[in-house]
């Protein structure tokens, strides 16, 4: 049976241990070092079992010991925004509970690959990639897939079609100098220059943007779970069942879209060996100078971490 490990038993985490559990591909070890957290939420989403149908073991744990032989270790440790706050708010605490959690991950789990969601995106990922120094191909984060259904369930609501039909694409960092890109988003195969004038499709640009931040506004002490949550579960099932999906997500990129030494979201293909593959896209003036501007953004945020 295949193994996931779930660091943080908070909203993001034990959300996608229960889509886990649902998918019925791994049994799954969520991780807190809140006693009892992982534990009652663990036994909960095991009682479930018998309605839900699912046939997998699902246990909580203080004990990072208890990660050992996981196939894929998902980090969400760490504190969630509040409103008025941006992702890099939470990078000085984030920064710390990360490097514990990939110092246990080293320890524990040597041959797993890690994907990360805990925020600011980017930074964490390649914090974790060099805390852990694994090779690139097993340290990724969970972004832009996240920000592509967000892009793609504005875009059907808009159309006021099915969300099915919806292919969207966001790439750059996971904040608010992502870049969601309208010529690589569809309708039924059809771009969306076609299907709306663009100051529709700005607009939508911009509910994108800010998308995580509208539901910390709403919601007021917490920030979003249930996309997250439903974004991490489809990448892990694409490295377990290694389909070679192609979704955006935070790589570590070594000269591809002209960026060096740095994490930042761009298609990949994820199977069985994590990112097996960066694709690059032909980007135009407009796509190019905003990735770079991202990358910038994001570069600054790695600066502070190095200092
Ligand atoms: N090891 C394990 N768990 C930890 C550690 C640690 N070192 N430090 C903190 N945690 C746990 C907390 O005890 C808490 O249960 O992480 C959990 C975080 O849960 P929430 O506060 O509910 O936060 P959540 O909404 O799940 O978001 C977690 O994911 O999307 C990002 O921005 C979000 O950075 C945030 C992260």
């Amino acid at each position: 049976m295949n193994k996931v490990a779930v660091i943080g038993s908070g909203n993001v985490g034990a959300t996608t241990v229960q889509r886990l559990a649902e998918l019925n591909i791994a049994d799954v070890v969520m991780v807190d070092i809140v006693e009892g957290l992982p534990q009652g939420k663990a036994l909960d989403i095991l009682q479930a079992a018998p309605l839900m149908g699912y046939d997998v073991d699902v246990t909580g744990t203080n004990d990072y010991a208890d990660i050992a032989d996981s196939d894929i270790v998902v980090v969400t440790a760490g504190i969630a925004r509040k409103p008025g706050m941006d992702r890099s708010d939470l990078l000085a605490t984030n920064i710390k509970i990360t490097q514990q959690v990939c110092e246990n991950i080293q320890k524990y789990a040597p041959d797993s690959i890690i994907m990360t969601v805990t925020n600011p995106l980017d930074i964490i990922t390649y914090a974790a990639l060099r805390c852990t120094q694994f090779d690139r191909n097993r340290v990724f984060g969970m972004s832009g897939l996240l920000d592509s259904s967000r892009f793609a369930s504005f875009i059907a609501k808009e159309m006021n079609c099915s969300v099915r039909d919806v292919d969207a694409m966001v790439l750059g960092g996971h904040g608010d100098s992502m870049v969601p890109l309208p010529e690589y988003s569809t309708v039924s195969g059809i771009p969306l220059s076609k299907l709306m004038d663009n100051e529709t499709i700005n607009r939508i640009i911009d509910r994108t943007i800010n998308a995580g931040a509208e539901i910390v506004g709403h919601l007021k002490n917490g920030s979003a779970f249930y996309a997250p949550s439903a974004a991490i579960t489809i990448m892990v099932e694409a490295i377990l069942k290694d389909t070679k999906k192609i979704v955006p997500a935070s790589a570590f990129l070594n000269g591809e879209y002209g960026q060096h030494d740095i994490c930042l979201g761009v298609p990949v293909k994820l199977g069985r060996c994590g990112v097996e593959e960066i694709i690059e896209l032909e980007l135009t003036e407009r796509e190019a100078s905003a990735l770079q501007r991202s990358a910038e953004a994001v570069k600054n945020g790695i600066a502070t971490i190095r200092t």
